[in-house]
């Protein structure tokens, strides 16, 4: 053995997230395949405690199914978090919410990434008051349910310019945090400090009960931190991975095949107005990352579930006439390659888990500044 750290995203044991002590217990709402859990199951790690998961809620069959193959000893129910806790926090607790709270026991950690479709900033004014906004409502009303330690709560940033009922839900959830006896703070994350190889930027809000750690200073901590990565760090040894399962390459039309072959030829990472469709011809930029090529020494743009398609944007891959491999976005979401996508084959199931996923760097680096105060308290 050199003594050399091995590179994070290559390691392909999984850690015993089960051993050690004392014992975190984290509860994930819209889970997704795990992405935030498995931040805290690293950062918990890392810190010798172990991880139980009590209750974990999706209602996507196949992200279930990845989620528990990954952590199969957690209690995961594929249904709506709305079976579990009301839609805002402030009433006496229903008979199912009172079940609930006894059923899963102590918690130490609740984190959640409610669905973000109606924030998005390509949305338009109507969306930001969709109903789907308020799923992000049930976090504070699990939190009054289930009094963890800390409360993460991760979405795009236009969720911050929410409109619904009027207050907009990320003030209103914070506000129910604090009348819970939690110092909240809440901001926008550049994940590509914290060693992603990706330019995703997330608005985090971070409650933790008075008295802890401050999450002002975690956000602030975060914010400090100048750990980039470039794509080359991420997958360049992919390239040589036999094409099968998730190293298999997407497939693309005619056309597609055509302009990544141009970019190829020319030298280019955007292509020129002339060569793309009609309809992405416009004058200005707002197209500019479509049937772009990504560049080795540069973080990738942010993965959505449209990363095996260059009409999607800018998703071909550096050196090669194609778009990105699952495994390629998935090391570029930050997954390491023991986190195992093999419970589910179709291609759409595991782009659009991949893409939904927070990188676990995230919900690592802000656990990691948490859990000795955490797991000091729960004892
Ligand atoms: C942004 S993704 C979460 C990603 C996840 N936190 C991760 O890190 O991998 C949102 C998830 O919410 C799920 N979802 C949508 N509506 C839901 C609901 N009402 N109840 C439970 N899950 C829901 C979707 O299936 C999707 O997996």
């Amino acid at each position: 053995m050199s003594g050399e750290a091995q590179h994070p995203l290559l390691l392909s044991d999984r850690p015993d997230f089960e051993a050690g002590h004392p014992t975190v217990r984290l509860v994930d709402l819209f889970s997704g395949c795990g992405g935030l859990t498995l931040g805290v199951a690293q950062a918990a790690e890392a810190a010798g405690t172990a991880l139980e998961i009590p209750l974990a809620i999706d209602s996507d069959a196949d992200a279930g199914a990845v989620y528990e193959s990954n952590f199969p000893k957690a209690d995961f129910r594929q249904t709506t978090v709305g079976e579990f806790f009301g839609p805002r926090a402030g009433e006496p607790l229903a008979d199912f919410e009172l079940r609930v709270a006894e059923e899963v026991g102590t918690v130490t950690a609740l984190v959640g990434g409610p669905p973000c479709q109606g924030h998005s900033d390509l949305n338009n004014h109507t969306r930001r008051r969709d109903p789907k906004n308020a799923l992000y409502g049930h976090m504070s009303r699990a939190a009054e349910v289930l009094q963890p330690q800390a409360v993460l709560i991760e979405n795009v940033p236009a969720v911050q310019h929410d409109k619904h009922a009027g207050e907009g839900v990320v003030a209103r959830v914070e506000r129910e945090l604090r009348g819970l006896g939690f110092d909240v703070a809440s901001g926008v994350v550049a994940l590509a400090a914290l060693g992603v190889a990706q330019r995703r930027r997330r608005h985090v809000l971070l409650a933790v009960r008075e008295g802890l750690t401050a999450p002002a200073d975690v956000l602030a901590d975060l914010a400090d931190r100048q750990d980039f990565r470039d794509l080359r760090w991420a997958i360049e040894d992919l390239v040589k991975a036999a094409p099968t399962g998730i190293d298999e390459p997407p497939r693309a039309s005619a056309e597609n095949r055509r302009r990544m072959q141009y970019l190829q030829d020319e030298g280019l990472v955007d292509l020129p107005n002339a060569e793309r469709p009609r309809c992405h011809q416009a004058d200005g930029h707002s197209y500019k990352s479509m049937y772009g090529r990504l560049s080795w020494d540069l973080p990738a743009q942010t993965v959505t579930s449209g990363f095996g398609s260059i009409g999607q944007g800018r998703y071909m891959h550096p050196s090669e006439i194609r778009a990105l491999t699952p495994h390629e976005a998935a090391r570029i979401q930050g997954f390491p390659d023991y986190f195992d996508f093999s419970a589910i084959a179709l291609r759409s199931s595991l782009a659009t888990m991949i893409g939904n996923a927070v990188p676990p760097q995230l919900s690592r680096s802000i656990f990691a500044e948490l859990l000795p105060d955490l797991t000091a308290a729960g004892d």
